[in-house]
């Protein structure tokens, strides 16, 4: 009967993967086992604490429903998420910078025509226009690329966030596909910064370590151009409060935008616009190379 102490233990642990035929599982699962032994050696990590530790990835679990990933924002306030990202990304050459998916994309949008509003039921929210286009890295137009888009309401929440998701359908939430020119354009509301969903475990923690929940505004889009790595990422409203501070780490510099605010009489594609409104104008720059679109985290609504 081998007898260990806390560091023969370790390198037994690690001994057991050994025959893992998968070279790259056998690889994960040892790192894995090494860092979580050196985490318990450094802290001398309680029995209670351990219990803790336990309890909290449990409801955690508990907390994820169809329309509720709890795990993902555990990964996204610690910063794993974007971690992931980085790694992932490491050479960009000119390429858009990259940010994480989030917890509500929810698969591939509807089409709708350049110059819908995606949030025509929306009465409060301040007007905004959104023109675009999506180029390679020496700027050619890149055209027929599906570009999926969605953000947060003027009330800091997304559509399927909300009860009557299944009934209402989607707001705040469209592809569109660029033209000749690789561009696009759509008509919607200006988001604000919103909180995380803090009524689980995650948002317990938040507030027992005094962080904030806080995301700085922002429009998230998917770029999935056939050739190109698909380019998963947000653009932030230039002055918003949280940039400095978001509770995902989400935020890099060339992601943030100056939102122009407008009184003409039309908006650039020559309709009457409401005033005033706002116009965010970005271009998205596209690494050549494979990939697929990722997938949506929650199981909501398959045809929103
Ligand atoms: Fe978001």
């Amino acid at each position: 009967m081998p007898q260990f102490n806390d560091t023969e233990l370790t390198a037994a642990v690690i001994e057991s993967f050994e025959k893992t035929p998968d070279p790259r599982v056998k690889f994960l699962m040892q790192e894995l086992v090494k860092s979580l032994h050196d985490y318990v050696r450094k802290t001398d990590l309680t029995f209670d604490e351990w219990g803790y530790a336990i309890d909290f990835l449990t409801r955690t679990g508990q907390k994820c429903t169809a329309s509720r990933q709890e795990f993902i924002l555990l990964s996204d306030v610690l910063g794993v998420s974007m971690l992931v990202d980085a790694v992932n990304h490491r050479e960009r050459e000119g390429a858009t910078e990259t940010t994480v998916l989030g917890p509500f994309y929810v698969g591939e949008h509807k089409v709708l025509p350049h110059g819908t509003d995606v949030s025509p039921h929306n009465v409060t929210g301040e007007r905004m226009f959104v023109q675009s286009r999506v180029t390679d890295l020496k700027g050619k137009p890149l055209a027929g690329v599906p570009v999926d888009i969605w953000h947060a309401d003027d009330d800091g929440h997304y559509d399927s966030q909300k009860p009557d998701y299944e009934v209402t359908g989607p707001s705040s939430r469209a592809r569109f596909i660029t033209d000749a020119d690789g561009r696009f354009f759509f008509r919607t509301i200006l988001p604000c910064s919103y909180p995380i969903p803090t009524d689980g475990p995650v948002g317990e923690m938040i507030r027992q370590v005094r962080r904030h929940e806080m995301r700085p505004a922002h429009v998230h889009f998917l770029v999935a151009a056939p050739g190109y790595e698909p380019l998963v990422t947000h653009v932030f409203i230039e002055g918003d409060e949280y940039l400095d501070s978001d509770v995902v780490f989400g935020v890099k510099d060339e992601l943030v935008a100056k939102i122009e605010k407008r009184t003409d009489a039309l908006m650039p594609d020559g309709k009457p616009a409401p005033a005033p409104w706002h116009l965010m104008s970005y271009e998205f720059r596209m690494k050549p190379g494979k990939g697929t679109a990722p997938k949506p985290m929650l199981a909501v609504a398959e045809d929103a």
